[in-house]
């Protein structure tokens, strides 16, 4: 049984990544800002008020830790925003990387004393963070955030190997989420499930690749 800390679990790709590690019997530790009134919290230990944004909310997950180690990190947290040309403000760029680029560097490096060794870190970035995919322009702050996002974890994944840490930088797909306001071409579900199959795959070898959930790899 694996210890799982899953961050952003309140809903959407986050919440299938607890479920689904949780369902196969792994530990799971749920971070979330508020955990939904509405999901059973069976199975799950949830740390609440985990906004990644800040330290205080970064070391709940810490202490909630406590002296365990963690085998698997999914930094799944993240927000986006639609910012065009013209209207690009220097507050939504800011809340973007703070969210997607800064916190999951800020919070590995939180948990440095709390990974196994072996351990795992999956980063769910975006394809919108590639900068040789990017064919259509629009979405400053998140495509900046996640390309940020994918050369911080590099860096991550060369420093932390000595020390038997795997990382995975996955793209998750396009997904019916709160996200993408329900648009897309897989339900969080099926998204969770590939991208589980990705982390299970990973291993010292191919530490540090840029991953479609479809096993693809993607070109930075
Ligand atoms: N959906 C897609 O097609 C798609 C494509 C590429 C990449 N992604 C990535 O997949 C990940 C999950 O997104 P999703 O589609 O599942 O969207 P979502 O349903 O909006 O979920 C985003 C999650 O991140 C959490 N979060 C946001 N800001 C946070 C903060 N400051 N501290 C802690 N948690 C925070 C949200 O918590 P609250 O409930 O508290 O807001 C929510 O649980 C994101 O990193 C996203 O960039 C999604």
């Amino acid at each position: 049984m694996a210890l799982v800390l899953v961050t952003g679990a309140s809903s959407g790709i986050g919440l299938e990544f607890a479920k689904q590690f949780a369902a196969r019997g792994d530990q799971v530790v749920a971070a979330v800002r508020q955990w939904p009134k509405e999901q059973p919290r069976e199975g799950l230990e949830v740390v609440e008020g985990a906004d990644v944004r800040d330290a205080a909310g970064r070391h709940r997950i810490v202490q909630k830790l406590g002296s365990r180690r963690l085998d698997v990190v999914v930094h799944n947290a993240g927000v986006l925003a639609n910012d065009a040309l013209g209207d690009i403000r220097g507050a939504s760029l800011e809340a973007q990387m703070a969210v997607n680029a800064f916190a999951p560097i800020l919070l590995t490096q939180d948990l440095r004393g709390q990974l196994a060794n072996p351990c795992k870190l999956a980063f769910v970035t975006s394809r919108m963070g590639s900068i040789a995919d990017n064919g259509s322009g629009g979405y400053y702050g998140y495509r900046m955030s996640k390309a940020a996002l994918n050369a911080g974890a590099r860096s991550l994944a060369i420093d932390l190997a000595a020390q038997g840490v795997a990382v995975a930088l996955l793209h998750p797909g396009y997904v019916r989420t709160r996200m993408t306001g329900g648009q897309g071409q897989l339900d969080p579900a099926d998204s969770a499930r590939l991208l589980i199959a990705r982390i299970d795959a990973l291993n010292a070898a191919n530490s540090g690749t840029f991953w479609h959930a479809n096993g693809e790899v993607l070109p930075w």
